[in-house]
């Protein structure tokens, strides 16, 4: 039995654990586990018996209790309760009309209110200033509205447990960008929202050939300004590089691998912006823990590829089966997410595969590792949606996607990197395909200001091990959150356990592509950057971030004052 850190059974108990009407806790991590396993199971009756259920039960709750496959919080909160709303992401229309964003805005806060994150596309509505006819006023334009939707957000705490997010989208011809870029470069403004340019390739190329760049009223299709897309792009450079946001979404990129182009441009993601939506789609996500994944062999340590493809078919199947007992919160949700039935397999604990294995991550060793362990998963995540497209049947939007007539699947994607803000706490590892965070820290909770001091569990050991003076190296490393210029710690163990800011940029740009190159939807990853970071840094890991096929991209620049939390912009 893996053990749960203080750290998780804190998550646990504040958030997880179901509670009784005087807020008292009634079930134990491993009935959670028992809970949402059988629960998820239930939709093995469908083309199974009880026995079949039964057995899959107890193939899913041994996953879990291992920590070596942990679903994405709303699974793990709602499965087995009348609540019964699994997914974590979630796309909304936002349409140039009053009553129907309104309407949006009211679906966003049932969203939210049971765990979910929605993501929107501001594109359509008319620029500030606009004329409305029916009232004879001016539009107020999409910034304006996206305050009101952070303000419906501020008040609705995700299953009374956690703040909502959201990610909010705006075109980059749209006439009301430059407001956009700038919007939450105000201290508090729009909290509850990452925020991401569309980016297309034409506005890049114009970039590059420094030509001017036309912005476009979104009805008319007329020319309301023109611009030097330079100016606006160093614009964004800007902001980026102050505050973080916005972050850059690849348009372009991310239609050409849209699995159903004939159903719509997809123009939106999830709030971290690993799942590219149609509006109305869902996705539920769960997240494999590779450091559980190295095994030794003869003298050296490897990955335990054997074990890592059994795991990929466990978790597909999970997830296929969170499809059906899933409760959508509205009737063209269920239709449209049924219909392409997408799922986002990712990873967590890669920083601590590496370091397991004796890899820093700042080398090519590392990122061809990546790759060669994404594509693993991904080849093993088709041939298992494809399995079970022939026990289950295909999505039912089979026939008019990408995949007609050649692949059948049983989902449009299978593979997604989410950030795992909070299901690696639970399983104690590293978060995603990011790098350890610090050696020593402590960890804000966003919701009652708690911290807790956690160690590294891989660099606790090794102290050990070497017999090393403990207490003076985390108090140390405490102090500045590595080990990097400690002389009793040989160099090549400093170069594996360097963290996020000793790693130079492009690395962490690396790593995100090498991932990306074998994930169907997108992989959320953090660009850290420290603070002495310049303009031109910013500006060329944006820049390569789109040539080199990246989904999407956001940077965060360390702030020397301190007020910043585990994950940039939304903490679990
Ligand atoms: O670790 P956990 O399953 O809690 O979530 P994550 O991997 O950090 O985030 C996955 C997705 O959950 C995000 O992209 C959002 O869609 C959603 N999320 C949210 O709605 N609210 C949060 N506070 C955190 C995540």
């Amino acid at each position: 039995m893996t053990i749960l850190t203080d750290n998780a059974q804190l998550v646990l108990r504040e958030r997880y654990l179901l509670k009784d009407k005087k807020g008292r806790i009634r079930e134990t991590p491993l009935e959670m586990f028992r809970r949402v396993a059988e629960a998820v199971a239930e939709a093995e009756r469908k083309w199974s018996d009880e026995k079949a259920a039964k057995k899959w039960a107890g193939i899913f709750f041994e996953v879990m209790k291992k920590l070596n496959f942990l679903p994405n919080s709303p699974t793990l909160m709602n499965a087995g309760t009348p609540v019964g709303q699994l997914s974590a992401c979630f796309v909304l229309p936002v349409e140039d009309d009053l009553k129907t964003i309104f309407e949006t805005i009211t679906q966003a806060a049932l969203i939210q209110q049971k765990g979910g994150g929605t993501g929107f596309d501001f594109s359509h509505l008319r620029p500030k200033g606009d004329d409305i006819y029916t009232s004879g006023g001016y539009a107020s334009g999409p910034v304006s509205f996206m305050k009101v939707f952070d303000a419906a957000t501020e008040h609705v705490m995700q299953g009374g447990k956690r703040r909502g997010a959201n990610m909010g989208v705006l075109l980059v011809n749209h006439p009301d960008i430059e407001a956009f870029i700038a919007a939450k470069s105000m201290n508090d403004t729009l909290r509850n929202f990452n925020i991401s340019v569309g980016i297309l390739d034409a506005f890049m190329e114009a970039v590059g050939n420094n030509d001017k760049w036309d912005l476009i009223h979104p009805n008319s299709q007329r020319i309301v300004k023109t611009l030097e897309a330079r100016k606006l792009w160093q614009e964004i450079v800007r902001n980026a590089w102050s505050n973080g946001d916005p972050g850059l979404l690849f348009l372009d990129t991310i239609n050409v691998a849209n699995p159903t182009p004939k159903l719509g441009r997809i123009e939106a993601t999830n709030p971290c912006g690993e799942v590219p939506l149609l509006p109305y789609e869902s996705c539920n996500l769960g997240s494999i823990n590779l450091s559980h994944y190295v095994r030794q062999k003869n003298s050296s340590k490897t990955v335990d590829w054997d074990q890592l493809a059994k795991v990929v078919e466990i978790a597909i199947r999970f997830l296929d089966d969170v499809v059906e007992i899933n409760r959508y919160p509205d009737p063209v949700i269920s239709e449209k997410t049924l219909g392409n039935r997408k799922i986002g397999l990712g990873v967590m604990g890669w920083a601590e595969m590496l370091i397991k294995l004796g890899i820093p991550y700042d080398t090519m060793e590392a990122v061809t590792l990546g790759e060669q362990v994404m594509k693993f998963i991904q080849e093993k995540s088709n041939a298992s949606s494809a399995s079970l497209a022939t026990a289950r049947g295909s999505f039912p939007n089979w026939e008019k996607s990408i995949y007609y007539p050649e692949s059948p699947l049983r989902h449009a994607t299978r593979t997604s990197i989410a950030p795992t803000g909070t299901i690696s706490v639970i399983a104690n590892t590293s978060s995603s395909i990011e790098p350890l965070f610090a050696l020593v820290y402590q960890r804000k909770y966003v919701l009652n200001n708690d911290t807790l001091t956690t160690v590294n569990p891989l660099f606790l050991n090794y102290l050990y091990e070497q017999h090393l003076e403990v207490n003076d190296i985390l108090e140390k490393a405490f102090e500045k959150g590595t080990c990097k210029d400690m002389e009793a710690i040989p160099p090549e163990i400093r170069d594996i356990f360097k963290t996020a800011l000793e790693i130079p940029p492009y690395w962490h740009l690396r790593h995100q592509i090498a991932f990306q190159k074998y994930t169907d939807n997108a992989v959320s990853k953090t660009i850290n950057l420290p603070s002495s970071a310049t303009l031109e840094d910013v500006d060329y890991i944006y820049t390569t971030a789109w040539s080199s096929k990246a989904k999407g991209i956001t940077v965060f620049r360390d702030n020397p004052l301190g007020k910043q939390v585990l994950n940039k912009g939304i903490s679990g």
